[in-house]
């Protein structure tokens, strides 16, 4: 990590068109057409626990979490996280991931899930969500459903569709 002047604070709706211009960059159109992406669609993200980093006024990376049904109980859905290329490899990820998690925790909430890395996620814990556990609206990488349990032991007891909040 070098000396950055980096901030990290809850996301404002100041901060969203930055934040889509990252998504487009990192993800591009076909963003919209994501199982993660449909899930989210029509809920909007918690600001409690979505989060943005700044270097001075310049938006460098943001992190959303959006509240979902898995398996009849609410849960979050974490995503997308995107740091800018720009700034990548110091750390600016990973203290995003840690804001959402601490705050998620905070906030008494139990089963974070996500579509992702595995490589990269699992430095915060999080798993590869048993084949068939829980069931997402659409075509995910099985090897890419994640999840991490904020309260031990509750993915056990999560099981069936994973469905929108709204
Ligand atoms: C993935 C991403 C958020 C990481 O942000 P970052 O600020 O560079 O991450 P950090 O600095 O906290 O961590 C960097 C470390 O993660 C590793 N890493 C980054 N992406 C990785 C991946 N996809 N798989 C495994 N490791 C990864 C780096 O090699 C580096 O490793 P090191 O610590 O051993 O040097 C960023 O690269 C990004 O926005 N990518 C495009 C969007 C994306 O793929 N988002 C995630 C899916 S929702």
């Amino acid at each position: 990590m070098t000396s950055l002047p980096l901030t990290i604070r809850h996301e404002l709706p100041v901060d969203q068109a930055a934040i889509e211009r990252l998504h487009e960059r990192a993800f591009g159109p076909g963003r919209f057409a994501r199982t993660a992406f449909r899930l989210r669609e029509g809920v909007p993200a918690d600001p409690a626990l979505s989060f943005a980093a700044h270097v001075g006024t310049f938006l460098v990376g943001a992190v959303k979490v959006t509240p979902v049904i898995a398996g009849g109980h609410k849960a979050l859905m974490l995503g997308p996280l995107t740091v800018d290329p720009a700034f990548e490899g110091r750390g600016i990820g990973a203290a995003l991931m840690n804001r959402s998690i601490e705050a998620a925790r905070e906030a008494g909430h139990d089963l974070i899930m996500l579509v992702g890395d595995a490589p990269y996620y699992a430095r915060f814990g999080f798993r590869v969500i048993p084949p068939g556990q829980l069931v997402l609206p659409g075509p995910a990488d099985p090897a890419r459903f994640l999840a991490l349990e904020l309260v031990e032991g509750v993915m056990a007891q999560r099981k069936g569709a994973v469905t929108s909040a709204r």
